[in-house]
């Protein structure tokens, strides 16, 4: 049986909007999914820099468009100093270090206002420019995410047989991008050719991304979910029971390793030794041709808490939030441009 998809149900996450005449950002508290759908509107950088971190706001494309919309917020909000605009852009870049989106995100912004000379007229004491073009470059952002997570779903579905069963990590969905999302979107897209006869979630310890966040948005959108616990894969891959693995990337290097969820590294093995296809769908704003391989990649580690929520004297807890797949474990990684073999995805992209 294959599912047909309303993603009317779905909230848009992310959006900068000019609200009273102030620069706001409207987005969904996912620390509270999938219990209370709240929706925050913020006029305050500092909040948005906060609810990257806490993960209020999350997942590679969503913190980009967040980013760009605190910068735009910075420089709308008459308190803040010309004086203080590098460090507070840094700051905002590096709210967190994984996902590169956030930083290409800021850099970005940053350049737009720079190359309109709205940077140096703010120094010179006319802010207008600035909180114009920040704003307007971070309603772009937005907009292209959501058509580059269409234009992937659309690439994507093309890899996916009909009567499909998906297994998917974390969530890459809608609610990880401005909407519609990249592996979920790929879901979406090939939902709607009939082609998904159910996704498995993994639940994604330590936080629960996919018991939280990706079950609640595909029963929103009326995809067929099962979750299961992260220690299930492996029996339910065996078992004859995924055709398909589909994940995001926080940041793909040039050799196209790909980091992403920790977790995902032991999926994509266990997808090999099985015989699976395993596809990584993100947009080319993931991309860090800079890096040349996964090595490179500074991966996040978060507080204790998050895996030991009461803890034992005498006991440490590791908690790096991200883990890099190797590119040779990945079948393909889709992109709004075209889909790649990650040898080929530099010079597929030009670069
Ligand atoms: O820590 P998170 O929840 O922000 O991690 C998110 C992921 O790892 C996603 O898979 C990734 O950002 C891709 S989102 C389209």
């Amino acid at each position: 049986m294959s599912a047909s998809v309303d993603l009317g149900r779905l909230p848009r996450t992310v959006s900068v909007e000019q609200q009273d005449g102030r620069t706001v950002l409207r987005y969904i508290d996912q620390r509270l999914l999938p219990g209370e759908l709240k929706e925050v509107v913020t006029a305050d950088w500092l909040q948005i820099v906060d609810a990257i971190k806490v993960l209020g706001v999350r997942g590679a494309p969503a913190i980009g468009v967040a980013g760009a919309a605190a910068c735009a917020v910075w420089a709308a909000d008459p308190a803040t100093s010309m004086d203080d605009f590098d460090d507070a852009m840094e700051r905002i870049a590096n709210a967190r270090p994984t996902a590169v989106n956030l930083r290409w995100a800021v850099e970005r912004a940053c350049a737009a206002a720079r190359e309109a000379g709205a940077i140096d007229a703010a120094r010179q004491g006319d802010r207008a420019p600035l909180a114009q073009v920040l704003f307007q470059e971070a309603v772009a952002i937005s907009r292209e995410d959501e058509a580059a997570n269409r234009a992937m779903g659309a690439y994507g579905a093309e890899l996916i047989e009909p009567g499909s069963r998906m297994l998917t990590h974390c969530n890459a969905g809608s609610l990880a991008t401005s909407f519609y999302g990249t592996a979920l979107g790929v879901i979406y897209a090939a939902a709607e050719q009939g082609k998904i006869a159910h996704v498995y979630a993994d639940e994604t310890r330590p936080l629960g991304q996919g018991a939280r966040l990706t079950s609640w948005e595909l029963a929103q959108a009326g995809v067929p979910v099962t979750v299961i616990c992260d220690n299930m894969s492996a029996s339910l891959m065996a078992a004859g029971k995924v055709d398909a693995v589909v994940v995001g990337a926080d940041r793909i290097t040039r050799n196209g390793d790909t980091a992403n969820k920790i977790g995902t590294y032991g999926v994509a093995v266990l997808a090999k030794h099985h015989g699976i296809p395993f596809y990584v769908a993100a947009p080319t704003s993931t991309v860090d041709l800079s890096l040349a391989d996964g090595s490179l990649i500074p991966i996040e580690e978060r507080s204790a808490d998050e895996v030991l929520p009461q803890s034992i004297p005498g006991v440490r807890v590791w908690n790096p939030a991200f883990d890099v797949t190797p590119a040779d474990l990945i079948t393909a990684i889709i992109t709004e441009r075209g889909v790649f073999a990650p040898a080929d995805l530099a010079a597929g992209l030009g670069e």
